[in-house]
């Protein structure tokens, strides 16, 4: 998958480098492109922005130096553009999926009060373009967002993940788990500073260990993001789990 991100600041990126990503990019599965917007600037100063019409605090970025710069990245390509905005669209899984899906990514992250929005008219007119929004809180810029949206399309691609490691039982991962947090986890020692793993898992039976897992999910989901859970897919073991939480005083939501 080709990446390329337009930014002021490229060294925001250096995480790439690191970890899972750095490994995809060295395989050649991740083909990341940083692109300094200022290049496109050409007064003394490299400026990017400027004031915004009709007045109000902070600054907007210049069009023309978007464009030129979406212009020359993209030539005579099409990529999906993806300018991150606490006013876009949820960024969540199903998203990262679809992005995973896509050949070439192209990123616009902005800074100060955001782009002028005829880039986004021009270009949603030319490309498909999402304006995305990774939660309900404001960053300084884009470029967080955008190294959060990478991180989460690029495990997804065909060998970021260890043959071992899988995606499906992820949160939120479409399939079973698709309303659902993952429970807890344990590794040994069974026994640490009193505190037992569930003997379920300690006993072999891939049956029942699956069946606990779900469950836990299941309390897990109720207890923090009860919102999430649709009664319509769960299956009729679940809504017994639910219902013996219930039962046993676990304090979960209705
Ligand atoms: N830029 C500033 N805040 C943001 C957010 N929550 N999501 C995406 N981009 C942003």
């Amino acid at each position: 998958m080709r990446i390329d991100v337009i930014s002021i600041f490229p060294e925001y990126f250096a995480p790439l480098d690191v970890s899972l990503m750095g490994k995809a990019r060295a395989k050649g599965i991740l083909d990341v492109r940083l692109h300094q917007l200022r290049e496109w600037a050409h007064d003394v100063h490299k400026t990017v922005d400027d004031t915004p019409y009709g007045g109000g605090p902070g600054m907007v970025m210049k069009p023309e130096i978007w464009g030129a710069a979406i212009d020359d990245v993209i030539g005579e390509g099409s990529p999906r553009l993806v300018v991150p905005t606490p006013s876009g669209r949820p960024f969540t899984q199903a998203v990262a999926l679809e992005y995973a899906a896509e050949p070439w990514l192209l990123f616009a992250p902005a800074r100060y009060e955001g782009i002028d929005s005829r880039v986004m008219i021009e270009y949603g007119s030319r490309l498909r373009l999402d304006e995305v929004s990774i939660g309900d809180y404001v960053l300084a810029g884009g470029e967080a967002a955008v190294l959060v949206m990478i991180e989460a399309v690029a495990r997804l691609l065909p060998g970021v993940l260890g043959n071992a490691v899988s995606a499906v039982d992820d949160s939120f991962a479409p399939g079973a788990m698709e309303n659902l947090l993952e429970g807890p986890v344990f590794t040994k020692p069974p026994v640490w500073r009193g505190h037992e793993v569930p003997e379920v898992l300690l006993s072999g039976h891939h049956g029942k260990i699956a069946r606990w897992r779900r469950d836990e999910a299941l309390r897990r989901t109720l207890l923090k993001r009860p919102e999430l859970i649709e009664r319509g897919e769960l299956s009729a073991a679940d809504l017994k789990a639910i219902a013996s939480f219930r039962a046993d005083g676990d304090p979960v939501a209705d």
